[in-house]
């Protein structure tokens, strides 16, 4: 049985449906429209979405867990372009507890994010215990340690961007020795989001599913930082990742910082002109 479904008494033969299919599974004849190359849906649940007449169902997609639409585009640019400008990178956050259900908002939209042929193949981490989050950002601080020394002996020869960086590796390590997390910030939530490494594609859904989760934060009061130490040092040191249950083949991704802010941002900072070319 197809997974696709056209209910033929409600179809109205408006072809919106076909058109809409990224990967041409559907056609239209004299008897309405069929299901063509089935082995090529991705289940993006267009075909059902798009369906004037609510004529198109599939298997896969639950028809309760279809959004319905607004009118208009949901939100204003003005307020998209505020929301976008005011989301800035938090690193200094309250000594409050992130409720569960909060943490379940960020994961919940991030699956909504687009992946490439619908593969929706990141997983989460969501470290929420404060000794876990520590434990880890002491192995990252010794592990920036280690690397700073590394990079210091090796002269002149290292590469611009990790001179660039070395000043913030030093201080990573220093900040430990002095008990301060300059890692994770003292933040009490740290999410991981992680992918099969042979998708060359999954680097890419998982970071739309991180900005995701980036927005929706920003919307529940919460701060977030993205953090690039962590992917970094993973890629330079597995072991670093050793009794997260991070499953063999998987590479972490992405990887967010997440807590009440302490403090509030009274304006956001102007950036440089884009630099673009029109043809
Ligand atoms: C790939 C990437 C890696 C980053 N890694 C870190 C990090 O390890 N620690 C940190 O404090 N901020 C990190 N950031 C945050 C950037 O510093 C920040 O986005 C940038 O300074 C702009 O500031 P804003 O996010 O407040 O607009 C990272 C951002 C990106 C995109």
């Amino acid at each position: 049985m197809s997974n696709i479904s056209i209910d033929q008494n409600k179809c109205i033969l408006c072809e919106a449906c076909i058109e809409a299919c990224p990967r041409h599974v559907l056609f239209g004849d004299h008897s309405g429209v069929q299901v063509h190359y089935e082995e090529q849906c991705m289940a993006c649940g267009h075909c059902v979405a798009v369906c004037p007449v609510n004529a198109v169902k599939h298997q896969e997609l639950e028809p309760n867990g279809f959004l319905p639409a607004r009118e208009g585009a949901g939100v204003s640019p003005e307020d998209l372009y505020y929301s976008l400008r005011a989301r800035r990178s938090c690193r200094v956050y309250a000594t409050k507890e992130v409720p569960r259900e909060l943490l379940e908002r960020l994961i919940d939209i991030a699956r909504f994010a687009p992946t490439g042929r619908n593969w929706q193949d990141f997983e989460f981490l969501v470290i929420r215990d404060k000794s876990k989050v520590d434990k880890l950002s002491q192995k990252l601080a010794i592990h920036y340690g280690n690397l700073a020394k590394e990079l210091e002996a090796s002269g002149e020869g290292i590469p611009y961007y990790l001179k660039k960086a070395m000043y913030s590796f030093r201080k990573n390590y220093e900040f430990f020795l002095q008990g301060k997390d300059r890692i994770f910030r003292g933040a009490p939530v740290v999410i991981l989001v992680h992918a099969h490494a042979d998708n060359p594609e999954s680097v890419d859904n998982c970071l739309y599913a991180v900005f995701h989760m980036l927005m929706m934060a920003e919307a529940l009061g919460l701060g977030t930082c993205i953090n690039g130490f962590l992917i970094r040092a993973a890629e330079r040191d597995p072991e670093i990742l050793e009794g997260l249950g991070i499953p063999e083949g998987h590479k972490i991704q992405g990887c967010i910082t997440v807590g009440f802010p302490k403090s509030k941002f009274h304006r956001f900072p102007p950036r440089r002109p884009a630099k673009v070319r029109w043809m």
